[in-house]
């Protein structure tokens, strides 16, 4: 039989937890080798390591217009692009790691269709208006739910957004510009930008999750200080950014219910389509197996640059041994 005693004891934190729970108070930031729960463990190696999945199999609809880029310095800039997406995805895995789990066991579970990655990455990029849509908005989406993460209390994660961070802004301004010059092009160039816009605008609204009613992890998140604002303020933020950059590029966000209440400061909005999200996640959105198989033949054809550094990372140790 439990008393009221037992159970004061079990519930008692130890100082490890008291510890933690200092730290988390305090707003500092928690670092690898510090205690903390397992769930929290848990919560960012799966947040993390699906961001860094997210990263790296973003670069797949971008990477698919480099070599058809409408002009050398269009496609300069977009490699540099594409290029910073394998570093963040690079970044994010090393501070995932931290945590205890390898980059193999992270890699294997993503060619292995077992891991997450953000869904917005399964929608095909038919035009070069996508490149300037996915700058400004998937970009911009990713901007906004990020920067609240540089503050995130796991200290290896909330430093590698920072420098995250500001590669994004780079990223959001180029697919701005991109948009900005095929608005001021010809009717066709104006239309191929409004349809590109059109594509990727709920896509992006659907970046920052669920609504805070059907969001049950958030609440947990925040009280860790790993999260900082709910999907909905976040995805009201972002709204708020889009509609006077729409206004100087001169396109129409697709949301005719789209209308800002003067008295709460809040966008109104149509109600985004969560079945299409939900499909999309499950893998069965337009481009989820194409992205995958791509993902399994680089790792593949990979193979031998791994072997030939895991070779020379070994041959240079053996060196350091014969010199000491
Ligand atoms: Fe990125
Ligand atoms: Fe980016």
């Amino acid at each position: 039989m439990t008393t009221p005693a037992d159970l004061t004891a079990v519930t008692e934190p130890s100082p490890d937890e008291r510890q933690f729970d200092d730290l988390i108070a305090a707003d500092s930031r928690i670092e690898p080798r510090d205690w903390m729960p397992d769930a929290y463990r848990k919560t960012l190696v799966r947040q993390i390591s699906q961001h860094a999945h997210s990263e790296i199999i973003g670069m797949q609809p971008e990477a698919n217009w480099i070599t058809r880029a409408p002009s050398l310095k269009r496609k300069a800039i977009l490699m540099a692009k594409v290029q910073d997406e394998a570093g963040h995805g690079l970044y994010l895995y090393s501070a995932a790691q931290t945590l205890g789990t390898p980059r193999d066991e992270m890699t294997e579970a993503l060619i292995a269709g077992k891991a997450r990655y953000s869904s917005i990455f399964n929608y095909p990029t038919p035009t070069w208006a996508d490149m300037g849509a996915i700058g400004w908005l998937v970009d911009g989406a990713a901007i906004c739910n990020q920067v609240p993460l540089c503050r995130a209390s796991y200290g290896p994660y909330g430093r590698a957004m920072v420098r995250i961070c500001k590669e994004e802004s780079f990223h959001q301004r180029q697919g701005f510009e991109i948009l900005l010059e095929l608005m001021r092009g010809t009717d066709a160039q104006r239309a191929m930008a409004q349809d590109a816009v059109d594509r990727w605008y709920w896509p992006a609204l659907q970046m920052f999750g669920p609504p805070d009613d059907a969001s049950p992890n958030s609440a947990q998140s925040m009280a860790w200080n790993i999260k900082r604002f709910s999907n909905d303020e976040l995805r009201q933020r972002f709204v708020s950014m889009l509609v006077p950059q729409a206004e100087v590029l001169g396109v129409t966000l697709p949301d005719p219910k789209l209308r800002l209440d003067e008295e709460t400061g809040q966008y109104e909005m149509s109600e985004i389509d969560w079945t299409e999200f939900n499909e999309v996640l499950a893998g069965r959105g337009p481009m989820n197996a194409q992205r995958l198989q791509r993902r399994r033949d680089a790792h593949e054809d990979g193979a031998w640059v791994r072997e030939a550094a895991a070779e020379y990372a070994r041959k240079q140790a053996a060196a350091r041994e014969v010199a000491a």
